[in-house]
């Protein structure tokens, strides 16, 4: 028999969640819109016209959603701050209402013995800075710093990560339409990725100048990316695509330059490489303390450059699932970018959950989902991989982006109804884990 992976005593446990997936609350204690209210109002956007406006009402509810974490025993909790909570347009004085909740949140957790884990920017733009052409204006980065500064003197929390998965905003929100601000255009698209790298660097080194000692990432949704077939072509299509799911993001962060390949490509379709200035690449290069590794799913690609899907697809369709590739991510990292360890800052499964009659959600498939990808993670940090801390996606079920309340991500069944909320049986399954640092 083989024995249980054992985690380092020391391994983190914890849960991400996101504001504007779970707060509600959108008008109220003087939040401004941000661009997710916009795109929402729109019909045709989101499934059933569904939108965050009321979300599992965690503003209302913060308490209780801490003592769910508590008694989950985890140590870790990751969540992101509302920009427009916190400057309701996106400049100018702070707005004390916004702040004084996130200081409820985070001495609440200290209360409980858990960690803090904040995200600055987790997709809810102001909607006024959009106005003023969002990501593709320089000044949005500017102003993400400032507003940063703003997170950091006034909340107690070691750990800050700065942009969430800035790969979907440039892909989702700016080429294929599907999420905010909704457009389907290449060369917007890659001007905005600029801005949105540089708005992290800046936010990184005004932490490092105002509080030493406090660590900063990026969060960022890795792609391991494999040839579907054994020909050159589909080798070299799985090489560009890394470069467009891992590298373009990667390189500039780590080794402060852009893939070249990817570059060129990008190049030929809009003038990203003109909003690039001198010092920029420096910036963005500010070391930083913690990695943020969100993981969901592989990307396999035939010779035309084609997507192909070679495992069981989860109901989220874009999730292919192959836990293999979180391995195996984790080792590329550790070898390609190595010097900074790694937080697992997502991870995790929807799947089409109900309460039975005896009270219970059976959710054996994420249950599943999560011994394997934990066993994953496990034998990367075998094979040298320096992974501090994993947050499953999500503690609560919650607004998931265009796909509204239809896929649920949760360990926590919430009924949208009442609100009630009910630990899977994957959250029962995860409280062991976490309290015994073992899998079995
Ligand atoms: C990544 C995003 O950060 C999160 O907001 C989203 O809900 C999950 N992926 C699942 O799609």
């Amino acid at each position: 028999m083989n024995s249980p992976a054992r985690f380092p005593a020391d391994f983190v446990w914890g849960a991400s969640t996101a504001a504007y997936q779970i707060e509600g609350a959108t008008t109220e204690d003087g939040r401004g819109p941000s661009v997710w209210d916009t795109f929402c109002a729109v019909p045709g956007n989101v499934r059933d016209g569904d939108s965050g406006e009321h979300a599992a009402d965690h503003y209302h509810r913060y308490n209780e959603d801490l003592d769910l974490i508590a008694d989950l025993g985890l140590a870790s909790y990751r969540f992101s701050i509302a920009w427009p909570r916190i400057q309701p347009t996106g400049s100018g004085k702070p707005n004390q209402k916004g702040l004084d909740f996130y200081r409820r949140l985070v001495d609440g957790l200290a209360e409980r013995g858990v960690r803090p884990m904040a995200t600055l920017f987790h997709w809810d733009l102001p909607q006024e800075l959009q106005d003023r052409g969002g990501w593709e204006n320089r000044d949005t980065a500017e102003r993400f710093a400032e507003y940063a500064e703003i997170c950091y003197d006034a909340l107690e929390i070691r750990d800050w990560l700065t942009i969430n998965e800035p790969k979907t905003v440039v892909d989702c929100g700016y080429r294929f339409g599907s999420h905010a601000p909704g457009f389907k255009d290449d060369a917007r698209a890659f001007v905005a990725c600029h801005h949105l790298l540089l708005a992290h660097g800046l936010a990184s080194r005004v932490l490092h100048e105002r509080h030493p000692g406090r660590r900063i990432g990026p969060a960022l949704n890795l792609h391991p990316t494999y040839p579907a077939d054994d020909t050159p072509e589909a080798r070299e299509a799985a090489h560009h695509q890394d470069g467009l799911e891992n590298r373009l993001y990667l390189d500039p962060v780590f080794k402060g330059r852009y893939p070249e390949d990817t570059l060129r490509w990008i190049s030929e379709r809009g003038p990203m490489a003109d909003h690039i200035l001198d010092g920029d690449l420096g910036v963005i290069s500010e070391p930083i303390d913690v990695l943020g590794v969100q993981y969901y799913t592989p990307v396999f690609v035939d010779g035309k450059g084609e997507r192909v899907f070679r495992h069981e697809r989860a109901q989220a369709e874009w999730l292919e699932i192959y836990p293999e590739g979180l391995h195996d991510i984790l080792v590329r990292v550790q070898r390609d970018y190595p010097g900074v360890p790694m937080i697992i800052t997502e991870n995790g499964l929807a799947t089409v959950d109900g309460i039975d009659a005896d009270g219970r959600v059976r959710d054996q498939r994420r249950i599943a989902y999560l011994r394997d990808h934990l066993s994953a993670t496990h034998r990367a940090m075998e094979a040298g991989a320096q992974v501090e801390a994993y947050h499953v996606w999500s503690l609560l079920d919650n607004f998931e982006w265009a796909e509204g309340y239809s896929q649920r991500f949760g360990i926590v069944y919430v009924d949208y109804a009442t609100q009630q909320r009910t630990p899977k049986d994957s959250a029962l399954w995860y409280r062991d884990v976490a309290k015994s640092g073992e899998l079995r």
